[in-house]
């Protein structure tokens, strides 16, 4: 029974990791994008355990894969011995990355990803000082956290860093906030300046910026700012690190990384959740020139084993053999367009934002900016009740976020519109 799991769970499991609804699920079948709960449940799933189930459940290709790499006997080898799919995987993600001379290095998380990131950047800039973005989330170790720009997230104030911290691209509150797309990007790019030159030693190691603020609910900057912004780290030889945990792979629709939306190439890459489709797998990519600041041997026991990097290869081959970031355009112009025409108009939403199938919808009081956390959380469950998963985020508990398998069918994602927009309406007491 789910109701002695969540006795069980609480008994034994840390209170500060949280679980969803005020009923919480246990889901316990999956296939395709549905799921089934321990009561026989069903849901549309547009949160995929966090973007991370990209292609979504039981599907054969990922699961024949896994089962011909289990099938050697081979599990686990550690790096010390040669890993083919592990070579493999390395040379598509060095090809796709779009970084010249690209070295590939796999961790077991984003947090991981983040902190090799951070590791290389400092060791080759010999600085530990880093620009991050407000209302980020890059992990939960100390480095990651530290560049964290999320109070609900930052669960200790040691830092291993001196961070400098800009603006992000909040359209609803903040300095920024009322600016038009240009002039936010002028005053982004000015700001950065003022804080190199005011709150840093010049001396800069990086700039760590995720394309679409993930746990941030979905807040991103104008296109082009990381240009602007880019064009000033140039200046100093501060090196970009783009996180495309929740951006990569095509989910924004429009590119195969969320940093292409800028017309930069980042000198480092990470990336995890959605490439393992639910096995353990991330990374960083970089120019070899930056990666190689590695002046120790550095090795990660479980990072890219046999079984993670199967999956990654079959996974990748599945997102471009069947383009699914063209479906991510094409299906997420349907919940976008959908949600905007239905609810966009309503006075608790704010903004319905983000890109392919990487959507949120930020809930406030009637005619303010006021954060309106309680509405989102009554949304978020008549969601549920309506057959629907969907996800929670923003600095104010305030966005609901969907983030459903690129694999989302036209039929799935009206389905799933139509359960959104009653759950809204409902929610917000608004006539359907
Ligand atoms: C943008 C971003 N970076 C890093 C992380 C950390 O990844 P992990 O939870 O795999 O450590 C997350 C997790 O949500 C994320 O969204």
């Amino acid at each position: 029974m789910t109701d002695d799991l969540l006795a069980r769970h609480r008994a034994v499991l840390p209170s500060w990791m949280p679980l969803y609804y005020a009923e919480p699920i246990e889901l316990v079948s999956g296939s395709g994008r549905r799921v089934t709960d321990a009561q026989g449940r069903s849901y549309l799933d547009f949160f995929g355990g966090v973007l991370t189930n990209m292609i979504g459940y039981d599907i054969p290709e990922i699961r024949e894969a896994v089962e011909r790499q289990l099938a050697t006997g081979i599990v686990h080898t550690s790096t010390l011995y040669l890993i083919r799919q592990q070579v493999e995987l390395a040379e598509k993600i060095a090809h796709h990355s779009g970084i010249p001379d690209a070295r590939v290095f796999f961790t077991n998380s984003g947090t991981e990803a983040n902190e090799a990131a951070l590791l290389v950047a400092t060791n080759h800039r010999r600085s530990h000082q880093i620009l991050a973005v407000r209302n980020s989330y890059h992990g939960r170790s100390y480095a990651a956290m530290g560049v964290t720009g999320n109070r609900n997230w930052s669960a200790s104030g040691l830092n291993p860093l001196q961070v400098a911290w800009l603006h992000s691209g909040d359209r609803v509150r903040g300095l920024l906030a009322r600016l038009s797309e240009d002039e936010q990007v002028d005053a982004a790019v000015e700001d950065l300046r003022e804080v190199l030159a005011t709150q840093t030693a010049g001396d800069v190691a990086a700039l760590i910026a995720e394309p679409i603020q993930g746990v941030g609910g979905f807040v991103h900057p104008p296109d082009g700012l990381f240009a602007g912004w880019k064009k000033v780290l140039d200046e100093h030889g501060i090196l970009f690190i783009a996180d495309e945990v929740q951006t990569g792979w095509g989910r924004t629709g429009e590119h195969f990384w969320g940093y292409q939306a800028h017309g930069v190439t980042p000198d480092l890459l990470t990336f995890a959740k959605g490439i393992g489709n639910g096995f353990v797998l991330a990374g960083v990519v970089g120019r070899a020139e930056v990666l190689e600041s590695v002046p120790a041997i550095s090795f990660s026991t479980f990072g890219g084993n046999p079984i993670s990097t199967a999956a990654g290869n079959a996974v990748l081959d599945y997102v471009l053999e069947h383009d699914l970031q063209a479906n991510a355009a094409r299906v997420g112009a349907i919940l976008a367009d959908g949600l905007r025409s239905a609810v966009g108009g309503l006075d608790c939403v704010a903004e319905v934002r983000g890109k392919g199938l990487m959507l949120g919808v930020e809930f406030v009081r009637p005619g303010s900016s006021e954060p309106d956390p309680g509405l989102t959380n009554r949304v978020f469950e008549a969601a549920r009740e309506g057959g629907l998963l969907t996800g929670k985020g923003g600095l104010h508990g305030n966005v609901l976020r969907m983030g459903p398998p690129l694999t989302l069918t036209e039929e799935e994602a009206r389905e799933g519109l139509a359960i959104l927009v009653d759950a809204i309406r409902s929610a917000a007491g608004v006539a359907a």
